[in-house]
């Protein structure tokens, strides 16, 4: 199965963006740049995660100078009308010759409602399945009366006055997408399963083990069978990827130099089970208990000690320092090789789509490309250029002879 690798245009940026001394201030001009360079590389395309950046706005701003690759931006349901974001993307898609992809987000409840949405956990899925068929039913031009629960628009009349009411359509862009823009997104809990199930064209999870993240994938896909749908699947992932399998591991033994044990104590707590305190909690798998012992007494365990499957690594990142056990801070470590060969391999239990990131981004896209590309099957919708700098070729292994 041939895979799509998307890179992350996203804030903050820098060799070791977690702590302060290793964030860079990323204005513009880096953004932009990045984007190019993701472009250039010949990437899928990018997630613009939620962040310190509006995403539609810098999807707006990095779009003109790319050419092929997919902004997948990450939105909140419900913070713009679902006409007014349906009008964005479709003047978007003109723009850009329809390269907008929507990562469908649901967030967390104090975020939510810093921007003004009080649903409950459960009833935001409620929402969010209504408000992006109301969105699809606007991209797509529909111009009837849309009547839901939360959700009630009007036939859309011809705006304007002279020689716009004679246009048949309102007015309105006709769509990019023929079936409108792909809608990506997460959920792991029963009612955030049944909104994927029903809503999204891609779901996408946290990276686990292949094995793992597989049945999870499996579990969804029977859900949406179901239904009589069935859906593409992502994941996320950083990647530590270098010439060679002990280069990649002292990289990563760098990065944990340089990172503070607050940082590891902070990810614990976030990602403790209910009820469970940091000085007390004890782990079910005997590594990390031990790692847990070690930061308790104000020390990291070295690189290694993280390491959960054959180059899967839960190290620090930007995402968290996850301890206690992989989520969105997992990171592939290793070799081209062996990268490569785990990617084959999450992608032989259902993943076609890596949403990728290293820091820095601009250094690490280059890197992973380079590197890692060649050794790929890539489903990209275009050829991918060879583009390399000469610094990270890839070693042709001659095999022995005879
Ligand atoms: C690949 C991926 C990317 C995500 N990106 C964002 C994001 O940019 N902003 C955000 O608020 N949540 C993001 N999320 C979190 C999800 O929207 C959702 O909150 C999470 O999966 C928890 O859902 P649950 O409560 O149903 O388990 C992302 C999740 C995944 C798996």
């Amino acid at each position: 199965m041939g895979v799509k690798i998307l890179w992350y245009l996203t804030a903050p940026d820098g060799p070791v963006p977690w702590e302060p001394e290793g964030r860079w201030d990323t204005g513009f001009e880096h953004l932009q740049r990045l984007a190019t360079t993701i472009d250039k590389l010949g990437y899928y395309g990018a997630l613009l995660a939620t962040g310190s950046n509006e995403v539609l706005t810098l999807t707006t701003a990095t779009a003109p100078s790319t050419r092929r690759m997919k902004f997948l931006a990450a939105i909140h349901p419900g913070l713009l009308s679902p006409v007014k974001l349906a009008q964005i993307a479709l003047t978007i898609d003109h723009f850009s010759g329809g390269r907008l992809l929507i990562n469908a987000v649901n967030g967390n409840d104090a975020t939510q409602q810093s921007f003004g949405m009080h649903f409950g956990h459960d009833e935001r899925y409620d929402y969010s399945l209504e408000y992006w068929q109301a969105f699809r039913h606007a991209y797509l031009g529909k111009r009837e009366a849309f009547e839901g629960k939360y959700l009630q628009l009007a036939a859309r009349p011809n705006i304007g006055g002279g020689s716009y009411r004679r246009t048949a359509n309102g007015n309105w862009l006709e769509p990019v997408q023929a079936g409108g823009i792909p809608l990506w997104g997460a959920g792991s809990s029963p009612p955030g399963i049944a909104h994927s199930v029903r809503a999204l064209d891609t779901y996408l999870s946290f990276a686990d083990t292949p094995q793992r993240l597989g049945d999870k994938f499996r579990r969804v896909g029977d859900e949406a069978r179901k239904l009589g749908r069935s859906l593409q699947y992502g994941t996320r992932l950083q990647v530590i990827v270098r010439e060679t399998e002990q280069e990649a591991w002292d990289y990563a033994q760098w990065l944990v130099d340089r990172t503070s044990v607050d940082y590891a104590i902070e990810s614990i707590r976030r990602q403790l089970p209910p009820g469970e305190i940091f000085e007390t909690y004890r782990s079910p798998d005997a590594q990390v208990q031990k790692n847990l012992e070690t930061i308790r007494a104000g020390r990291l365990p070295p690189a290694r000690d993280y390491e959960i499957y054959p180059n899967v690594w839960t190290g620090p990142a930007l995402h968290g320092f996850n301890v206690l056990g992989p989520l969105s801070g997992t990171t592939l470590v290793g070799s081209a090789e062996n990268v490569a060969a785990r990617i084959r391999e999450f992608a032989a239990q259902g993943t076609s789509a890596f949403i990728l990131s290293g820091w820095p981004l601009i250094d690490e896209a280059h890197r992973f490309a380079d590197l890692v590309f060649p050794l790929l099957d890539l489903d990209h919708g275009f050829d991918v250029p060879r583009v390399t700098r000469g610094r990270y070729r890839p070693r042709i292994v001659v095999p022995a002879a005879a």
